[in-house]
């Protein structure tokens, strides 16, 4: 939305500053850039009793229950917000709040995210809001069992879109409908980790495919309801609406990188996996049968990005691998905890690098690699919509945040158009299971009131943000040598 003409303009002055800053901001990000922190609904607020995954959860670890007690300490949140420097808070609205049961809209709960949004607005926070993290409301099952697959609740999701817009497109210009469709759609329809359950990824293109249509089918619809209700410029910056996709990036790369095999494993898994959704909104190409050749078979789709939120975390290594996910033919080599022995015995390398508590491997170079791919592909101005880690410990966080942001100063100044950053997550919340892993900028004491408190990465992100960048003290500190 802001400072297009950044990048050409004004990057020789801030390399200047750089140059002759000595101890000051070494690494300046564009003027306007938005420094913001990321959360959902399902993972804060507590007690989403109409969801679908309330009743999934028994499955699961641990159960959401209060979660971060969110609900009722968002203006405590807000604030949070605030104390950082922050200009920008994602979070999302949570559907089965609105609509408990089909066609039925809670007064209370719409006037709770309107609450939300004046305590943001009334601190000079710009919200950021997600239409679908993950969850559902119980009642689609009803209509349809497979609701996704059969396409039934793409009507429904353009009602609760309109309603979202009628009643908060005066508050909110920044709308994000889906959260990670494809992880979404994997875990949900592909793994069976999510409600319904099903598991078709070994059949992608009979299992998957019709998923990830409605899914785009549901965005696009979206992004048009979202522009004709939403004519509110509630910021005043002259757009009234923005919309983008939440889309999970991973660095992908060859098991093998000796291996041609491997390497074109990896450019049909990044079509795949990274690519697939973004093609669809940005270009109208979406590729029923996964061939990959580049027809538009929907062009009445292209154009419904106005920018692409990226979700970087870590990379994953892919093997070429005959017969598996057909017509793919790949195997890919997920760097988590107990599957990584599996994989092991399957032919994927063991990560190498250090990793976070999720098992996931720290590869701030492959932040790099993404939002370049992503810039040089659609020519989109880009948001980093998710990025973060999981410590216990609090020792990594600092030295994440500075590696990864230096990686992302780097793309910028090699001219990719990038709007913003938002940390996962403002706060510790509940991870789809467990309240184990520690994303929190503020963690969470789970047992004491749910008390927030600063951590030391926070603090660092902190300073950054008051900065609009990096020091080079911080990146003595916490840099890698190539930044130094
Ligand atoms: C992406 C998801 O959007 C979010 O819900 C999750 O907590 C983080 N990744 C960390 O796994």
């Amino acid at each position: 939305m802001r400072c297009h003409a950044w990048t050409i303009l004004c990057a020789p002055i801030a390399l200047i500053h750089s140059a002759c800053s000595g101890a000051e901001t070494s690494l300046l990000f564009p003027p306007g850039f938005m420094w913001g922190a990321a959360t959902a609904a399902y993972q804060i607020e507590g007690y989403n009793t109409h969801s679908d995954l309330w009743d999934w959860e028994v499955k699961y670890e641990q159960r959401s229950g209060a979660a971060a007690n969110s609900y009722v300490l968002f203006d405590e949140d807000a604030e949070l917000v605030k104390r950082l420097g922050m200009g920008v808070y994602r979070f999302s609205i949570e559907w089965a709040r609105l609509e408990p049961r089909n066609n039925e809209w809670n007064a209370e709960a719409i006037e709770h995210y309107h609450e939300v949004l004046r305590s943001l607005r009334s601190r000079n926070i710009r919200p950021m809001v997600t239409l679908h993290h993950f969850t559902n409301p119980k009642w689609v099952y009803e209509i349809d069992p497979s609701p996704w697959e059969n396409g039934e609740v793409v009507r429904e999701f353009e009602e609760y879109v309109r309603l979202a817009a009628r009643e908060y497109g005066s508050e909110v210009d920044m709308w994000i409908p889906f959260n990670e469709p494809n992880v979404y759609s994997f875990g949900a329809y592909g793994i069976g980790r999510f409600p319904p359950g099903q598991v078709g990824l070994l059949n992608p293109t009979e299992r998957l495919l019709p998923v990830m249509q409605n899914m785009v089918e549901a965005h696009v619809q979206a992004y048009r309801m979202l522009h004709e209700v939403d004519t509110a410029d509630a910021d005043g910056d002259g757009v009234a609406a923005w919309v983008g996709v939440g889309q999970a990036v991973s660095a992908i790369e060859p098991a093998d990188p000796d291996s041609a095999a491997d390497r074109a494993a990896v450019d049909r898994y990044a079509r795949f996996y990274v690519w697939l959704f973004p093609d669809a909104m940005a270009r109208g190409n979406f590729d029923s049968d996964l061939r990959f050749d580049e027809a538009i078979e929907r062009p009445d789709w292209a154009g419904s990005l106005d920018f692409l939120g990226l979700q970087y975390y870590s990379r994953l290594k892919v093997r070429a691998q005959e017969g598996l996910l057909d017509p793919l033919n790949l195997l890919p080599c997920a760097s988590e905890g107990a599957l990584t022995q599996i994989f092991g015995v399957l032919g994927c390398p063991a990560p190498d690098l250090p990793k976070t508590d999720m098992g996931w491997e720290i590869y701030p170079e492959g932040f790099y690699d993404v939002v370049r791919q992503a810039w040089e592909r659609y020519a989109l101005p880009v948001v980093v919509t998710e990025n973060g880690i999981a410590d216990q410990t609090g020792e990594k966080r600092a030295p994440f945040i500075v590696q990864h942001l230096a990686q992302l100063h780097r793309a910028i100044r090699d001219g990719a158009d990038v709007r913003g950053y938002m940390h996962w997550s403002l706060l510790d919340n509940y991870e789809w299971g467990s309240f184990r892993p520690r994303f929190g900028l503020y963690s969470v004491d789970y047992e004491n009131g749910f008390a927030r408190e600063l951590t030391a990465g926070g603090a660092v992100y902190g300073e950054i943000v008051g900065a609009n960048g990096i020091s080079s003290d911080l990146l003595n500190r916490f840099g890698s040598d190539d930044f130094r």
